[in-house]
């Protein structure tokens, strides 16, 4: 009997491409400070989108992206004139993917499944930055929250998600190196996967675990091709 398919949502931001990878454009404006400036960055992108979630005062990831920017200069005390900040969302369209990313979205394409991107990014943004990585190819179609007007972990996302690549929600997996995703879409009744891209990550322990964890993409059509 051959495998069953599915729909694959996969994450973008840490699970398709690197948003660390910033620290690099970082390194030639600010330094030593680079890493810490971008993982600072990020985080207060992700707090600000789950705050404007709730609330429901939505502006799109971009704008939570350069707000978070502007948070990130002054904390860490570096003054960036605005033209670096452009730099700085320019470079966010460059961003690379994972090393494993194209020969995995090919592998799993070639068992059957349907793949898409799967994100709180805008879609014309995010379909820039990966046909930059060269993934966009590999992928049928870019699904954005900013549809709904909301942001994951919001229930909503994740059912648009199943709704627009037509499977059911029990046919449709999240792939995803964030684990409050994994749980955000494991609570709207799909299946997800966990990407664990560094040893020391941990799992929120809410009581809730991934349907798979996988240590990268290359893993994972193995792990398909022995359901039944
Ligand atoms: C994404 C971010 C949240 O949705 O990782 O791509």
């Amino acid at each position: 009997m051959e495998p069953p398919t599915y729909a694959l949502g996969f994450d973008v931001y840490g699970t398709l491409v690197d948003p660390l990878a910033l620290a690099e454009p970082l390194q030639a404006l600010i330094g030593e400070q680079a890493v810490a400036f971008a993982n600072l960055w990020r985080i207060k992108q992700l707090e600000f989108s789950f705050r404007r979630g709730l609330m429901r005062r939505y502006v799109d990831f971009d704008v939570c992206t350069r707000q978070a920017l502007r948070y990130t200069q002054q904390v860490l005390g570096c003054q960036l004139p605005e033209s670096d900040h452009d730099r700085l969302m320019e470079a966010y369209l460059y961003l690379p993917t994972f090393p494993e990313v194209v020969a995995s979205l090919m592998a799993l394409k070639a068992q059957g499944h349907r793949l898409v991107a799967f994100t709180n990014g805008v879609e014309a943004s995010i379909r820039a930055l990966l046909n930059n990585a060269g993934a966009l190819s590999h992928l049928e179609e870019v699904v954005s929250v900013d549809d709904l007007r909301t942001f994951k972990p919001d229930p909503a996302v994740y059912a648009y998600l199943a709704r627009r690549t037509g499977r059911s929600p029990g046919e449709t997996w999240l792939v995803s190196s964030n684990a409050w995703d994994v749980i955000g879409a494991k609570a709207a009744g799909l299946r997800a996967v966990w990407v664990k891209r560094q040893p020391e990550a941990v799992f929120d322990p809410w009581d809730v675990a991934p349907d798979l964890m996988i240590n990268g993409l290359d893993e994972l059509p193995t792990e398909f091709a022995r359901r039944t």
